[in-house]
């Protein structure tokens, strides 16, 4: 017999299909009661041996700016003419990006020293929690963005969060309380991404 979707579990599928990636939040921080719920929710994600890999290290206030200074002074030794205006603009953009948001919470994957783990495994369920955390912060009123980009596999990064060696980062995620209205977002229909199989095809 079909199960019919209690209140909640429609609440976590409007979740999930009203969730949203967006830039612009409020300068105000969350509490850190909110943003303990919303890593907490990484926490239960799935992890095969259990062996719980997430870590995670939240930049508030002047911490971002530190890591924006960071992040700027490692893209300044990339470039050719770091200040010329060209270069400078790249190194200012840098800079700013902790900023984006009150909150960054650095989400990652850490080596355990499970003898079962599976490296790609670990990686796979801090992912997972990172999804658990978008949609946490919907619940709590608040939204988080997932972010990468080059400093995310950077080791000189991961030595400046104090991440240990061999850590990965899975995802910058900034986190305050939403400003705009959300659009709707648009995904392809499912229907050819799909292959049933039951036994029956001739
Ligand atoms: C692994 C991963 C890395 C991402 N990195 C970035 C990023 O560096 N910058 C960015 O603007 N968005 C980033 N995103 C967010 C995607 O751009 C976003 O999910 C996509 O545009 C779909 O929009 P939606 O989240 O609103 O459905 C990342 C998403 C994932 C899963």
């Amino acid at each position: 017999m079909t199960q019919v979707a209690d209140t909640a579990g429609t609440g976590i599928l409007r979740a999930l299909r009203e969730r949203r990636s967006f830039a612009q939040v409020a300068p105000e921080e969350p509490p850190r009661e909110l943003i303990r719920q919303v890593i907490e929710a990484c926490t239960w994600a799935p992890n095969h041996h259990r062996t719980e890999p997430w870590r995670f290290v939240v930049l508030t206030g002047l911490a971002r700016e530190e890591m924006g200074d960071f992040l700027a002074g490692i893209r300044r030794s990339q470039l050719e003419d770091p200040d010329g205006d060209e270069g400078r603009k790249v190194v200012e953009k840098e800079r700013a990006k902790p900023l984006r948001a009150p909150v960054l919470i650095v989400v990652a994957a850490v080596p355990t020293g499970h003898p079962k783990a599976i490296e790609i495994e670990e990686i796979q369920a801090v992912a997972a929690g990172v999804e658990n955390m978008l949609i946490a912060a919907e619940a709590l009123g608040l939204h988080a963005m997932w972010r990468t980009g080059k400093p995310a596999y950077d080791d000189a990064v991961k030595r400046y969060l104090g991440l240990p060696s061999g850590s990965h980062i899975v995802a910058f995620v900034s986190l305050g309380y939403p400003v705009l209205p959300r659009v709707p977002r648009r995904r392809q229909d499912i229907s050819h991404l799909i292959t049933w199989r039951d036994g029956r095809e001739s």
